[in-house]
């Protein structure tokens, strides 16, 4: 194919209404490209009333390349690129105009010729001056897992279609628009799994046991072994698989004042709350990936009764003399999880007389205790136990199942 320039003059193309501008007005001689059209790179289509409209219109967008001009209907279409004849040809369309931006004179721009506005806006003339406004939103973005698929224009309200697909990503069509407001394109994502609901909907056959999630709260992208239990309920939870080490104690025996009001002996009574439990799994709310606390579906109780996870207390009077033992702990360890408590949570004492004895975390953040109690009282963590990424730890891939969405693969 031969790529031709003719320039506009009357002569070959007799004025007709939307040559019109061009017969009249054009001082300088401009090249188009005739009965050919550049296709696929449109930011924004309108009727326009001549070329020159067209053609100024193009002009003042900076992110406006080139145009077509279609001579029959007057249909104006600014591209954001040039043609090019290896990736993006030229193709004939009888009664079409393509023009190149730099190919045209700036003067009918009138005050906007000396105005360079950024990308993604315009140049409009108004009674005092010049001003840019915004106008589109440019290229759309490359989506993670995202093959585009259809674009019809990148100005306002335009709207970008990707089909997704991946190992672990849905099979989704997912639209991002154009928007007035930001001139960015938004929208949704193509999602990895990222819940155990999702490891149902993503593909049939899967049973209870670790997989690999991607968390949203975590952007979709880090990687979690999470414990999916229930899978093939309708309400299927997601759990941490715990190490030892996660254990609470809440004495029996409690210390109280002799006779004297000074000593204190250590008596045996039966709490209410009493007790002693391991935690082999701790719920996890996967949308927040906050700990629930009282889950206890996963916790062996030793005696007595369970205690809300991270929670420590007694109820025990304190003194000097008085047998240590009788106080209440929380132990909290997180290696090898690939995830740690949020580390800036504290630990604040609440009930009667709760006081904070002994608390410490490790280096890396994995293992907490905290020793605190009351009478009745102890200590709560200042907020929800958030479980954030361990970035110290790298899983190796076979500690969970990694869910494929592709099916009957
Ligand atoms: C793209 O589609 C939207 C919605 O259907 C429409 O409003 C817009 O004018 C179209 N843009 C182009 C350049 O065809
Ligand atoms: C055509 O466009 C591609 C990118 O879209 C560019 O790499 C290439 O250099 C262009 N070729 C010509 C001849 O302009
Ligand atoms: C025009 O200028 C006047 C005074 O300088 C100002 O108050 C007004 O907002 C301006 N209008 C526009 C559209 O910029
Ligand atoms: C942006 O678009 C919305 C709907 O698409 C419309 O209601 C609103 O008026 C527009 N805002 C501007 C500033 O154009
Ligand atoms: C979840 O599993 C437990 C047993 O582990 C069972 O008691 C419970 O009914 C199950 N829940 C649902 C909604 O299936
Ligand atoms: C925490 O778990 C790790 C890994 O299983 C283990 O080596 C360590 O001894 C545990 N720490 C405590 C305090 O239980
Ligand atoms: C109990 O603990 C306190 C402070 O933690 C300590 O001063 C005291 O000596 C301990 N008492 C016994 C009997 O261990
Ligand atoms: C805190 O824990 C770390 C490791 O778990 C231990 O090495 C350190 O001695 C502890 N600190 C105190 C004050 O007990």
């Amino acid at each position: 194919m031969t790529m031709y320039v003719v320039y506009v003059f009357a002569v070959l193309y007799p004025c007709n209404v939307y040559l019109q501008l061009t017969c009249t007005a054009l001082s300088n001689i401009n090249p188009v490209y005739i009965n050919q059209k550049l296709n696929g790179y449109t930011i924004k289509k309108f009727p326009a009333e001549g070329l020159m409209i067209c053609a100024r219109e193009c002009l003042v967008q900076t992110n406006c390349l080139s145009f077509n001009f279609d001579l029959t209907s007057g249909g104006c279409e600014l591209n954001r690129i040039e043609a090019n004849t290896s990736n993006s040809p030229l193709v004939s369309m009888i009664g079409t105009v393509y023009a190149l931006k730099v190919d045209w004179v700036n003067e009918i721009t009138e005050l906007c010729q000396h105005v360079n506005c950024p990308p993604k806006y315009k140049c409009i003339v108004e009674l005092n001056g010049t001003k840019c406004v915004l106008v589109d939103c440019g290229e759309p973005p490359i989506i993670m897992f995202g093959n585009k698929e259809r674009l019809n224009g990148t100005a306002f309200g335009d709207t970008a279609t990707y089909t997704c697909s991946g190992v672990e990503v849905f099979s989704e069509v997912i639209n991002l628009q154009c928007s007035n407001l930001t001139g960015e394109w938004e929208g949704g994502r193509c999602r990895r799994v990222a819940s155990c609901e999702d490891v149902k909907l993503c593909s049939s056959g899967h049973v209870d046991g670790e997989y690999w999630l991607y968390p949203m709260v975590y952007g979709n992208t880090n990687r979690v072994k999470i414990y999916c239990h229930n899978l093939t309920s309708e309400a299927p939870s997601e759990y941490i698989t715990l190490p030892q080490g996660n254990e609470h104690f809440y004495p029996a025996s409690e210390n109280i004042y002799n006779e004297d009001q000074i000593t204190c002996k250590t008596v045996i009574r039966t709490k209410l709350r009493a007790g002693s439990s391991v935690f082999d799994k701790v719920g996890v709310d996967v949308e927040t990936m906050v700990i629930r606390q009282t889950d206890y579906q996963f916790a062996q109780v030793d005696w007595g009764l369970n205690s809300p996870y991270g929670d420590a207390r007694d109820c025990s009077l304190y003194h000097p003399l008085c047998d240590n033992s009788t106080v209440g702990y929380f132990e909290m360890n997180t290696t090898n999880t690939g995830l740690v408590i949020d580390p800036t949570i504290e630990w604040l004492p609440f009930g009667w007389a709760g006081q904070l004895k002994y608390f410490n975390r490790s280096s890396a953040n994995t293992v907490i205790e905290v020793v605190c109690g009351g009478y009745c009282g102890g200590c709560k963590p200042q907020s929800d136990l958030r479980l954030q990424i361990d970035p110290d730890v790298a899983l190796d891939d076979n500690l969970a199942t990694t869910v494929s969405c592709i099916s009957n693969v």
